[in-house]
Formats: C-alpha cells, structure tokens, sequence
C-alpha cells in the first residue's frame, strides 16, 4: 500500500480550489492507500499571526474535513502540535539541513522579501515540512506547484541522513493533484483561487452558504466574445467555469462546453452544481460544529496513534544521528 501525507495550515478559509485539488483525492485514496491527513498548525506560526484565530481555525479545519469526508478510522488524521515528534525530528535535520538550502527555497525569498520582522521559523518551516514527511515512512506527497520544492528539500534530506548515518528514511515524492483541479479565481481567472486571495469575490469558500456561491458564480468574469469553448489560454474566464463544471459533475470540459450556447446559462449551470456539491459538506459542518468534544475527540486518537508510529521513527533517527539511547 503506497503511503501519502497532506497537511493543511490553518490560515484563511478552505475554499473549493483545496476542495478538488486537495481533500478530494485523499478521501477518493483513503481506503486504498495508508493516508495521513492533518493540520499544519506550527506551520500557521511562520508569518504574523493571531493565537485566538490560529486556534479557531485548527479547528474548523478539522471540523470541515471531517465533513468533507476524511474518515478518521481509515486514515490517520490529527493536529500536528498534538504530535511532539514533530518537533523533535524537525531539530534533527535542521543539523542534516545547510543554511543556503533552507535560504534557497522560492517561497522563503517571496514571503521574506514582503516583510520587515522575518521569523527565524519562516526560514526553517521547509525543514519541519521534512520531518512531518518524513516521520511516516511517506512515499507520496500530493501537492501543488509552490510546494514542490520543498518536497524535494525533503528527498535530498532523507538522502543525506540515509548515506551519513542509517537508513532509517523512505525517500518521498511529490504526485501532482488532478490538472483539472486547478481552479483559478472567479474574480481574476489568471491567478488560482486562494485562501490568502486579497478579496474573497472571488473564492469560493467551502464555508459559504449556497445564495453567496450563487452570487459569486453570477458574478464571475467572463471573457470578451461570447461563445463557449474550453480554452483555457484565450479563454480562461469561461474555461474556469467548466473545469469547476466538469470537476462538480466528473464530466469532461469540452464536452460540457458543446452543450452550452450563452455565459448566462452556463453560470446558472456551475451555481447549481456548486452547491450541490458544497452545501451537503456545510450542512454536516454546522452539525459536527455543535459537538465540538467529538471532533476534539477524533483529533485525540489520531494524535495517540500518530505518536506510536512517530516515536518509534524518532527513536531510530537520534540512535542514527549519535544520540545516547536513555
Ligand atoms: P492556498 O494557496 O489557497 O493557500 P495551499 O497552498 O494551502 O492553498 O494549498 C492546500 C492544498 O490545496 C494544496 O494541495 C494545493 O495544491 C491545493 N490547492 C490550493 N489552491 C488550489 C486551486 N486553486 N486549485 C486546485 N488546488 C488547489
Ligand atoms: N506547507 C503546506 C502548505 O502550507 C502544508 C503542509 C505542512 C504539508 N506539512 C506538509 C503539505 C507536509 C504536504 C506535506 O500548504
């Protein structure tokens, strides 16, 4: 059985982009791959952040995958702050990790460049991306194209452990999420829909009640002619529109394209299937939201469970590293 890991930070709000692309494939894979699904919550730290918001919205997280269907008995799914070893191994590659490689990565340049007071742990984060891949003996990574050098970060990591001290590592690799899958923003179909998106016009947020996704697909930009074609080059206003059709519904985008002859019929067609898609997921969120303790109490297993099999992965890589054994 390969074995595949996703996190999700929680800053912002999960929208239908992280819905198709992300949380869609690992709950299609749960039963046949050895799945780890949690939330990146040390990873919410890197940039200026409120306590109260970061606490929040762990759990909402956890609340709408759950709802979103992640099942905790098929998959192992928890906090990361919950799993000390998370910690613990990111220290050891830190010493695996050379200073220029942490200071090449792309998003580190990016997200440094914009900021005055740069955290020491924005630096790091990749590092501790490494352990919480690499904690679980992970083969697959299904991740987007701003996380991929960072997986690579990981491989050349395990590597370097495995030739200098033991092979305690699996290497891993990235796989990308489905092409159609990459949904871009309604308001500006040039960039992805994202949850650090300036203004939420756009984003289709899984937490959004049905007349406001309506309202935003009403609304969505178009493009200058009028006929309806998957081009998502010359076209990508209406292409975005059928690959989120296509994506809703499993058909294929240039096929939904021939039966459509206006925007507006076609707009009308993506509201309807957005929330037929969305607002089952809503409704079983706002019912697990009033039970807090047992959403708390799916994380706590997880935790316990992760903390067996991270344990005895750290263990082996501080006897490795020269570490005395208590
Ligand atoms: P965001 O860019 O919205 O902050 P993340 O970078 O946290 O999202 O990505 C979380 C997961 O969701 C990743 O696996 C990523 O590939 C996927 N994802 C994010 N945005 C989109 C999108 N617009 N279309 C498809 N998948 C996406
Ligand atoms: N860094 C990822 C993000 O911000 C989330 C994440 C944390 C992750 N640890 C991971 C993704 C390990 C894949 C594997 O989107």
């Amino acid at each position: 059985m390969p074995r595949r890991l996703t996190g999700f930070t929680p800053s912002g709000d999960l929208h239908l982009g992280n819905y198709f692309g992300a949380i869609a494939p690992i709950i299609a894979g749960q039963e046949t791959t050895d799945t780890v699904v949690f939330i990146s919550d040390l990873h919410a730290l890197t940039l200026e952040h409120d306590p109260a918001e970061v606490r929040r919205r762990t759990l909402e997280f956890a609340t709408l995958l759950l709802a979103s269907g992640v099942d905790p008995q098929a998959c192992l799914f928890m906090v990361q702050s919950h799993v000390p070893e998370h910690t613990e191994l990111h220290y050891l590659l830190e010493a695996t990790t050379g200073y220029g490689e942490a200071q090449r990565m792309i998003q580190f340049k990016e997200k440094s460049s914009r900021q005055e007071n740069v955290r020491v742990s924005l630096l790091t984060y990749p590092i501790l991306m490494a352990a919480d891949i690499l904690l679980y003996d992970t083969d697959e990574v299904p991740v987007g194209d701003d996380q991929r050098q960072h997986v690579e970060l990981a491989r050349t990591v395990a590597q370097r452990f495995n030739s200098r001290y033991a092979p305690v590592f699996t290497v891993p690799a990235a796989v990308n999420p489905p092409v159609a899958a990459r949904i871009m923003d309604l308001s500006s179909p040039d960039g992805k829909m994202s949850k650090s998106a300036p203004s939420p016009a756009g984003v289709l947020r899984l937490l959004d009640p049905p007349d406001v996704l309506r309202r935003k697909v009403m609304r969505a930009v178009t493009d200058a002619d009028t006929s309806v074609a998957y081009d998502p080059r010359r076209k990508p206003g209406v292409s975005n529109l059928l690959a989120i059709l296509a994506a809703c519904t499993g058909d294929d985008p240039h096929r939904l394209a021939a039966g459509f002859d206006q925007y507006g019929k076609l707009k009308e067609a993506v509201a309807d299937a957005v929330v037929r898609t969305l607002a089952p997921i809503r409704e079983r969120y706002l019912r697990l939201a009033e039970d807090p303790d047992h959403v708390r109490a799916a994380l706590r297993a997880g935790a316990g469970r992760a903390r067996e099999r991270a344990g005895a992965k750290v263990r082996q890589a501080k006897a490795a590293i020269g570490l005395l054994p208590e």
